[in-house]
């Protein structure tokens, strides 16, 4: 079994203009297959060869643990992302509300959690023992290796952001909160979480 690069769940151009075609062209087509490819080389002759995605992540370290999250990070990332209009249900919105007092607090806590990220990695909305949480993580560190299920989360590698606003880390975070969060995505994760 190989892992192969997943089809993006909208057009390449679906997300502009605060996420460009050029952007989806090197993030999706150069960096995210680039994961998949180094992570097949690697697994070649490793015993983690016929395990799912999720059981690479998790019985790994190094290079291959490296890879492996990346391509489920990338994945996961396309997945939170729409320009059509979602929203939260009302039962989600009280969870929220519940976890950080407003709606906006919870926004605004992704936000300086993303931008105050040092170097590259990801910010997450986490579901965490009964509780919703932000979180950070560092390079291709992810939610499930710290028994934490992703919620959503938001790219800070520069090559996430540079071809379209170049070092503007807090824009391109901000476009995205503001106009692509697929609510309908983050919710379903939630459910899900719950139902564990
Ligand atoms: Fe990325």
């Amino acid at each position: 079994m190989s892992i192969s690069l997943p089809q993006l769940p909208f057009e390449p151009t679906a997300l502009e203009p605060y996420i460009s075609l050029e952007t989806i062209n090197y993030h999706y087509g150069k960096h995210h297959q680039a994961y998949v490819n180094n992570l097949n080389r690697l697994l070649e002759n490793s015993p983690l060869k016929e395990k799912s995605l999720e059981e690479i992540i998790m019985n790994s370290e190094g290079p291959i643990f490296n890879n492996s999250a990346q391509v489920w990070n990338h994945t996961f990332y396309w997945n939170c992302l729409t320009q059509k209009k979602t929203e939260p249900s009302s039962e989600f919105v009280k969870e929220i509300e519940k976890n950080f007092g407003t709606m906006e607090k919870m926004i605004e806590t992704l936000q300086q959690s993303a931008v105050s990220l040092f170097g590259s990695g990801w910010a997450w909305l986490v579901y965490d023992a009964g509780s919703l949480k932000v979180t950070q993580t560092s390079n291709a560190d992810l939610p499930m290796k710290h028994n934490q299920i992703a919620l959503f989360t938001i790219d800070v590698w520069e090559h996430a952001y540079y071809i379209d606003v170049r070092n503007d880390r807090a824009k391109y975070v901000k476009n995205l909160l503001d106009n692509l969060i697929n609510w309908v995505f983050v919710e379903e994760n939630y459910k899900k979480a719950i139902n564990q």
